[in-house]
């Protein structure tokens, strides 16, 4: 029998002192060590399951592209908040390099999610889309409850209202809670004419509303705009901080929303009208940042730029546009 080498005597000496610790015996885990299989990639990542995520309502076969990739885009939602939220739950200390680093990993994110557009918009026939997106109505990416947690974690609700309402109610100091009953999502899916909800949004209120208002109030005080603010004065201006929240106010809230509007565009626009969402919001005035000026870190950019937030874009994109009916 081989002896063990002196490394292996040590971590077995330091395992049995881990489970006499716990007062556990070392043999026992030894024994189930002995029993359980290797690790397989296919198991680690559920690659299995993964693969049967994707379940079509229709027979079209771009279908499964525009599932897959709104859940490649779900996954990298889940990664932007896996850095942001233990920032906002105060379980990491909100430091000048810790905001920068994760601020830098979200960036990198959404770069990547901005940059691979391309797969709705110009990876699906249109044809087949405006056919199988029928089977799908009432439901729309509008329902991304992380893209809201996301939201909710930047920055402070004031900044999410309406633009309409933002100012006056900003300066009334007003609750919380109107603060979210005029966040900018609730009143983009609320018909003016009659003041009711599309149902879109109240599946969505249903299912998150109570989770979306306890979890506002939890951060409220502490959101990644609040952790800035209470930065000295030098680390506030530190250029690399600053570079990486205009990147982050540029990514989440112009450079994706303009990628995902073209493709509404290049789907839903044509001559004489243009074809209704299936969320049911005015989709042409509720999608360009321009008009929603949704913006994380005001403080962060000139008036000028507030006030043309997104607009050069889509002049551009509309100067160049030229729906086929
Ligand atoms: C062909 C592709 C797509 C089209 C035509 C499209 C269209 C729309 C439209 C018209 C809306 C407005 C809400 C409504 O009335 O339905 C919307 C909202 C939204 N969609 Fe998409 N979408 C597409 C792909 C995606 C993808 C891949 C995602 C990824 C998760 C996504 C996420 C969202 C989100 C988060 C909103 C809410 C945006 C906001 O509140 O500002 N969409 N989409």
């Amino acid at each position: 029998m081989s002896t063990l080498s002196p490394e292996v005597q040590e971590q077995l000496a330091s395992l049995a002192a881990k489970y006499a610790a716990d007062g556990q015996d070392l043999a026992s885990f030894l024994e189930g060590l002995h029993r359980t299989e290797y690790i397989t990639y296919w198991d680690y990542v559920q690659l299995d399951t993964l693969l049967t995520l994707q379940k079509p309502r229709t027979a079209y076969p771009d279908e499964p592209i525009f599932i897959m990739y709104h859940q490649i885009t779900e996954l990298y939602f889940k990664l932007s908040r896996h850095e942001l939220e233990p920032l906002v739950d105060a379980a990491v200390p909100a430091t000048l390099e810790e905001l920068v680093r994760r601020v830098n990993r979200v960036n990198r994110y959404f770069h990547a999610l901005a940059t691979s557009f391309g797969v709705m918009a110009d990876g699906m026939e249109r044809e087949q889309f405006l056919k199988f997106r029928l089977a799908l109505i009432p439901a729309s990416g509008f329902q991304s409850a992380q893209y809201r947690f996301l939201e909710f974690a930047s920055t402070r609700l004031e900044h999410l209202v309406q633009l309409e309402h933002r100012a006056a109610l900003m300066e009334q100091g007003a609750d919380p809670q109107v603060l979210l009953d005029h966040v900018y999502w609730r009143q983009g899916a609320t018909l003016e004419e009659t003041g009711e909800k599309t149902l879109t949004l109240r599946q969505f209120e249903a299912k998150y509303g109570e989770t979306f208002r306890t979890t506002a109030l939890r951060w409220r005080g502490n959101t990644l705009w609040d952790l800035v603010q209470n930065l000295s004065d030098e680390d506030r201006q530190n250029p690399e901080l600053v570079q990486a929240l205009r990147g982050l106010d540029h990514q989440i809230n112009v450079d994706w929303p303009l990628q995902h509007y073209r493709t509404a565009v290049k789907y839903l626009a044509k001559k004489p009208s243009d074809a209704p969402a299936t969320g049911g919001t005015n989709w042409q005035r509720y999608l360009p940042p321009r008009f929603q000026k949704r913006i994380f870190f005001p403080e962060m950019w000139s008036e000028q730029e507030q006030e043309e937030w997104g607009k050069k874009w889509v002049d551009q994109q509309l100067a160049s546009l030229d729906p086929q009916a």
